[in-house]
């Protein structure tokens, strides 16, 4: 039999290689139940993050700085935040300065393989599942704008980097005690760190950082760090989705436990 491409001329439903059934599916199984909690998952998380995004309050407390709002780098920052003193933006930039940084995460999670065929089948329903016909007449994949942008996922993960890094050391710095003394420990530093080792362990499980450290390389022999590296990247890539998942969590965990703690409804209890 013929074998016949799909791409823009021969949009998935309609396809001619497409069997010519009338369901939209054969499938019996609950196949939607992961689409549909994916687009409520999602769905909290974006009205959460905006909510807190906009607050522009209860963002540091105690050493502890909400992973939403670090860096912080305007002038209008709280001056006793991790990195208070360092305010490049100056003071020009008057809205919460969560939304100055906010585009990095964002971006990176957007483009990331993985929440790309989430959000395509939970909220675009292109497709629903496998073997569920889409309800779109059209398909261009990611060769138009808006979804090309879609390729910027590595520069994207370069920045998650850079943000890994802050967050880390934003931890570290969780050691110190109210006079700057080191250490100090209390249920928010572990927090804290708990964060940035999950986002790291979505950064190193990145298809993106798989390509970097390994990819176009034609002999493995003759790069046997690379390689270790690869092989090492290529088991948390494994677990990519559920890494997605967790440090989502993580995050948003993280943001309330610093607004509770800010806001005086729950006292940050500390080990020493
Ligand atoms: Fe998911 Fe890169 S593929 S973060």
């Amino acid at each position: 039999t013929d074998t016949i491409a799909p791409g823009p001329e021969a949009p998935a439903p309609l396809s001619p290689a497409r069997a010519k059934i009338e369901q939209k599916t054969l499938r019996t199984d609950r196949w939607w139940l992961s689409p549909l909690l994916t687009l409520l998952v999602l769905i909290a998380f974006i009205f959460y993050a905006t909510f807190r995004a906009f607050q522009k309050a209860d963002y540091y407390a105690d050493g502890l700085i909400s992973p939403f709002y670090s860096p912080c780098l305007s002038t209008n920052c709280l001056p006793d935040s991790p990195l208070g003193g360092f305010t490049p933006i100056g003071s020009w930039w008057t809205q919460s300065p969560a939304l100055l940084i906010l585009v990095f995460p964002l971006g990176f999670r957007m483009t990331c393989y993985y929440y790309r065929k989430a959000y395509y089948r939970a909220f675009w329903q292109s497709p629903p599942a496998c073997a569920v016909a889409e309800p779109h007449g059209k398909y261009t994949g990611e060769t138009r704008f808006p979804l090309i942008l879609n390729n910027t996922h590595r520069y994207f993960f370069y920045a998650g980097l850079i943000f890994n890094v802050i967050l880390t050391w934003d931890g570290i710095l969780a050691f110190r005690n109210a006079d700057g003394a080191w250490g100090h420990m209390s249920l928010g530093t572990l927090v804290l760190l708990a964060n940035a080792a999950l986002l790291w362990l979505y950064s190193l499980s990145c298809h993106s950082c798989r390509h970097a450290i390994g990819g176009r390389l034609k002999h493995f022999s003759k790069h046997p760090l690379r390689y270790k590296g690869w092989t090492l990247v290529s088991k948390l890539n494994h677990k990519h989705m559920l890494f997605a998942w967790i440090s989502l969590f993580g995050v948003a965990l993280t943001d309330a436990y610093v607004a509770l703690v800010a806001n005086g409804t729950f006292s940050n209890p500390t080990f020493f």
